[in-house]
């Protein structure tokens, strides 16, 4: 059977886990358009218009902008990669899953890693990482800002704060809170970021948009060694990215780059503001109804992200029975909790396009049939 009959036959789910997210109908649009040569000169203007809509909403005038062809796991690689040669001091907040992840990526490339480990629920804490700093000189301090295992809002400004004079490279990951909530790249002092396209953009997984600061472009240049991954090499990708002669490097993924630009072009028509708007105004929502039902919210207010809402597995509900449940009989995923987490939260997501009052109110009246 073919794919497109095997997928008809299947009921459309609201993505409501940890991302992906649901997508907007004219982002599919996009994607079905019919495919330019990577060197087409119309090809061309869609980069660069692409990589104008990311400096606006990464809020940056970095000229090494661009979506990395790949996941947000990409995106980490990418910046990892360029950034650490042998032996180079790194030190890692961690938090969550994707905090650890960076510490395995930053031990592959051989950096001389620390980190700095805190309670999973919790956000980094700024005066230990600061403790820290006074006691090695790194060439990267490294944090998630919105960790999707927990629902955590790294105090990610703050920490900027510390690495502010110094040489030291800040690099965030931004997969989950990118279109969600703020992301001052420049006034924040952030040298490399990395996202992803399927989390607050509400475009399907593929592409990890990605931005270097000019002294994070200075230390790529000045590599002692080539960077040890020829498809992630900044140096490269940029002939692709930049100039008025463009260099083939890999072929783009055409059709994901008409799609992220759709994504991105929504963003940028309904207005930075107000999308943050839309995603505070849904979480509190939420929050409010989970709250009335008696369903503990497992981050504090203070640092609680509005598009990863976790919450405590309400008592006398069985975890895989009750997603089960949800996804068989109400179509609506979430996620299951990681690590330490596994068995004891339900991760619900409000990313993007799923971040609307009707989603909400659906996801809590499904809450209440299956709760005893
Ligand atoms: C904070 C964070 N970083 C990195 C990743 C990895 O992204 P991907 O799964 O798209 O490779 C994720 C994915 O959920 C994430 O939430």
């Amino acid at each position: 059977m073919s794919i497109n009959k095997i997928l008809n036959n299947i009921d459309e789910v609201l993505l409501m886990g940890p991302g992906p997210s649901s997508i907007h109908p004219s982002v599919y649009e996009a994607m079905s358009q019919s495919t330019l040569g990577h060197m087409d000169p119309y090809f061309i203007k869609i980069m660069d218009e692409t990589k104008a809509y990311l400096q606006s909403i990464l809020q940056t005038e970095n000229h090494l902008t661009l979506p990395i062809s790949g996941t947000g796991s990409a995106g980490m690689e990418t910046c990892f990669v360029n950034l650490i040669e042998p032996d180079d001091p790194v030190l890692i907040l961690i938090n969550g899953v994707f905090g650890k992840r960076m510490e395995d990526l930053a031990g592959r490339l051989g950096a001389s890693v620390d980190v700095l480990e805190f309670e999973w629920g919790t956000p980094v804490d700024v005066d230990r990482a600061q403790e820290q700093l006074k006691q090695r000189e790194y060439k990267i301090l490294a944090v998630v800002h919105a960790e999707t295992s927990t629902g955590v809002r790294n105090p990610v400004p703050e920490i900027a704060e510390l690495v502010r004079d110094k040489d030291t490279l800040y690099l965030v990951d931004t997969v989950t809170s990118l279109g969600g909530i703020e992301i001052a790249t420049d006034t924040w002092g952030v040298d490399a970021l990395y996202s992803g396209s399927q989390k607050c953009l509400s475009c399907p997984p593929g592409v990890a948009p990605a931005t270097f600061s000019d002294k994070a472009g200075e230390s790529i240049a000045n590599r002692k060694n080539k960077v040890p991954n020829w498809y992630l090499d900044m140096n490269m990708l940029t002939s692709y990215w930049e100039g008025q002669s463009r260099v083939y490097h890999h072929t783009a993924p055409i059709n994901m780059l008409y799609a992220l630009n759709q994504a991105l072009y929504l963003i940028m028509e309904e207005g930075l503001e107000n999308v943050f708007h839309r995603h505070l105004e849904n979480h509190k929502l939420l929050v409010t109804g989970l709250e009335r039902m008696g369903i503990r919210m497992l981050v504090e207010p203070e640092c609680r992200l509005p598009m990863l809402n976790s919450i405590h597995l309400p008592e006398g509900v069985d975890d895989a029975e009750g997603r089960r449940r949800l996804r068989q009989e109400f179509k609506i995923e979430i996620g299951a909790g990681l690590g330490p987490l596994a068995g004891k939260i339900w991760r619900i997501g409000l990313m993007g396009h799923t971040a609307r009052p009707e989603n909400v109110e659906r996801i809590l009246a499904a809450l209440e049939e299956i709760l005893p």
